[in-house]
Formats: structure tokens, sequence, C-alpha cells
């Protein structure tokens, strides 16, 4: 077949990140309900995490994270024709956080659209992303995945074991046509359970049971995060060794091949039991839960930006990144570094 009729492959050409300013630490959330530093960083790995201020929301943390990834390919907004925006915590029920972050973006008709598949929304992206881009259809793809989770939490005693993991944040990166054929993203595997819904969610506001939301909602907390944690880390710690092998088998490759693996940030002690199956040395990973806590769909490309960054990524290193989530959700996608 001729080189030129070969479907176009989609690279990372940008990243950015944007967190809020206000750090909350263990500390601060041991003087509002039972916890302290101890549990949540033996259980966790946990430090601090970031919240918003009364008056951010999501777009306000996807557009800074945008304009970044957006200067660091050395595009401007306008060169953007199509925008991914994956959330589990939109800033309105409808319209979604895409037409917000969009408007901010001044990007007339430009099309986009919300990937709701929590903590792997950023995987399901660069799956979307590249199918995209490969189609012919569109060149220049802007994906963020971002959150503002802490409004949903409860920082009382009652919401304890969810109040402490979560963060805010926003991860760019810009996706598009690879310059160099060896470089970009070469396999997304995902993959949906959806039996368990009832062990990881939000369950109000809701459009079944005829009320939107009811004050006993409220009084019950029923619009907190519920989590059955253990179920939870059993399966994450299962699956997401599980989709890497396939995506590794697909690709011919073997664990030592890959330079650097990111993975979902829920908990640090996932991602060490993962290590340790996968037989994965320390200093192949990188983790940023110590300082933002779970920021579900921010996670992957917060990772991205920081390695970035710090010099860590280089043409042509492989880097897998692995995420698991409610739904449950899970996919990796195996990215060859490089434009
Ligand atoms: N501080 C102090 N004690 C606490 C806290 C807290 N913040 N939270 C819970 N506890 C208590 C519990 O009440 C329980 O007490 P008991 O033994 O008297 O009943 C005890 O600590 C142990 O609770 P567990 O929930 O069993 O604790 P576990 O060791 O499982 O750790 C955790 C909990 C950290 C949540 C862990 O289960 C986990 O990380 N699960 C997976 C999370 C994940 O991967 N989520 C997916 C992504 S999120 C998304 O998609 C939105």
């Amino acid at each position: 077949m001729n080189q030129t009729h070969l479907p176009a492959v989609a690279a990372i050409t940008g990243t950015g990140m944007a967190v809020p300013p206000r750090v909350v630490t263990n500390d601060d959330l041991a003087k509002l309900m039972d916890t302290s530093d101890e549990w949540i960083r033996q259980r966790t790995g946990i430090e601090e995490r970031r919240h918003v201020d009364v008056g951010v929301g999501p777009a306000d943390l996807a557009y800074e994270a945008s304009l970044k990834a957006l200067k660091s390919s050395g595009l401007q907004a306008k060169d953007i024709d199509f925008i991914l925006v994956a959330t589990l915590s939109p800033q309105q029920y409808f319209p979604g956080t895409c037409s917000f972050l969009q408007a901010k973006l001044g990007l007339g008709t430009t099309p986009g659209l919300d990937v709701r598949a929590q903590c792997s929304g950023f995987i399901y992206g660069l799956e979307l992303g590249q199918a995209l881009i490969a189609s012919g259809q569109y060149k220049r793809i802007l994906l963020v995945g971002v959150e503002v989770q802490s409004v949903a939490l409860d920082l009382s005693n009652r919401g304890r074991d969810t109040a402490t993991l979560f963060g805010d944040a926003a991860g760019a990166v810009i996706l598009e046509v690879a310059k160099n054929p060896e470089h970009g993203i070469k396999k997304v595997i995902t993959h949906l359970e959806g039996q368990y819904t009832d062990k990881l969610g939000v369950k109000f506001p809701s459009t079944v049971g005829g009320d939107w939301i009811r004050p006993e909602h409220i009084a019950d907390g029923a619009h907190n995060p519920y989590m059955d944690g253990r179920f939870v880390f059993k399966h994450a710690v299962t699956r997401m060794p599980e989709v890497i092998g396939e995506v590794l088998q697909n690709l011919h490759l073997s664990i030592a091949d890959v330079d650097l693996w990111l993975f979902h940030q829920a908990n640090l002690r996932i991602n060490e039991h993962i290590s340790a199956t996968l037989k994965i040395p320390p200093e192949k990973t990188y983790n940023n839960i110590q300082k933002y806590g779970n920021t579900s769909a921010a996670t992957i490309p917060t990772l991205l930006d920081e390695c970035a960054r710090a010099g860590r990524l280089k043409a042509g290193d492989k880097i897998m990144v692995t995420a698991f989530g409610a739904g449950f959700t899970w996919g990796s996608a195996l990215i060859v570094w490089g434009a």
C-alpha cells in the first residue's frame, strides 16, 4: 500500500495544566472530620490537594490549561478544529463544559463535545482524538481533562471516606497529525463494565425517581460521592495490568520496552501494587497524587505535562498511560513521544 494512504497517526504536540492556588493539607481536613495526616498518607499517599474558590469552575481551569498547551505546541486557539473535554464534574448539567471552554477560547463555531468516562475519560479522549485524526476529518484537536470535585465533597465525618481523596485540576494536550510516523499514539484500548455502577458514583441529581433532587437527598448526602473502596481497589489492581498486557501484546512489546509508566492517581498503593505485579522499576514511574490527590479525568494530562516540563519525555520514548474509574471504565494507551 502507498504510504500516503495509511491513516494519519495523532501525536501529542503540546501539554499544559492548571491547579487552583488553594492548598488543602491533610491536617486542614483533620480539623473538619475524624481523620489524620497519618491515615491519609498511609492508605493513599496523598499529602495535600487543591480546592477551587467560589466562582471558579471547570471551564476556568480548562481554559488556563488549554492556553498553556497551545503555547507549548506553538499553536493559537484559532488553529484548533475540534475540542474534547473529559470530565465527571461538569460546569452545568447541560450544556457540556466544552461549550463554556469553547466560548472562552473565542472559537466561534468550532465543534467539540464532553467525554463522560470518569477517571478513564482522558484515555477515552485519546482514543476518540486518534480516531478523528485518522479519519482525516480533523487535524488539530484540543483534548482536556478537567475536574472541580471539591464542591461535591462532604467535608464532614460522614464524607471522610471520599472527601480526603479528590482534588481539582485541569490538564490539556494538543493532538496533531504526527510529522514523524514513528511517533504518536500507537494503540489505545478501553473497556467498560456497567454492572458496578452501585460501587462508585454520585447518585443525585438524577432523572430517575420523579424528582430531580429533593431536600432529603441533600440531607442524606446522596449528592456526594459514594464508593466501595475495597471493591474498587481490587478491580483497579486487576484491570489495569490486564489492559496494559493487551496493549503490549497488540504492539508486540514487552514491559521492559516501556520507558515511562503513568498510572491514574487514585491511590499510591494501587500504583505500587501494579508496579510490583508487572515488575516495573520505580524510576520508570511518576506520581503526583501526593500534591493533588485524585483529580480523575485531569490526572493523566497533568502527569504528562509535569513530565514534559521536567524533561522526562524524550523524542522516541515509549510512554504507557493507564487509568481505572467509575463506570467501571478503564483503559491504556501507548504513546511514542514526539511530534
Ligand atoms: N480517615 C480515617 N479513617 C477513615 C477514613 C479517613 N479519611 N476513611 C475511612 N476510614 C475508616 C473506615 O471507616 C474504616 O473503619 P472501620 O475499620 O472501623 O470500619 C477504616 O478506615 C478502613 O476503611 P476502608 O475503606 O476499608 O479503607 P481502605 O484501606 O480500603 O482504604 C481507600 C480506603 C483509600 C478509599 C481505598 O479503598 C482505595 O483507594 N480504593 C480505590 C479507590 C479508586 O481506585 N477509585 C477509582 C477512581 S475514582 C473515580 O473513578 C471517580
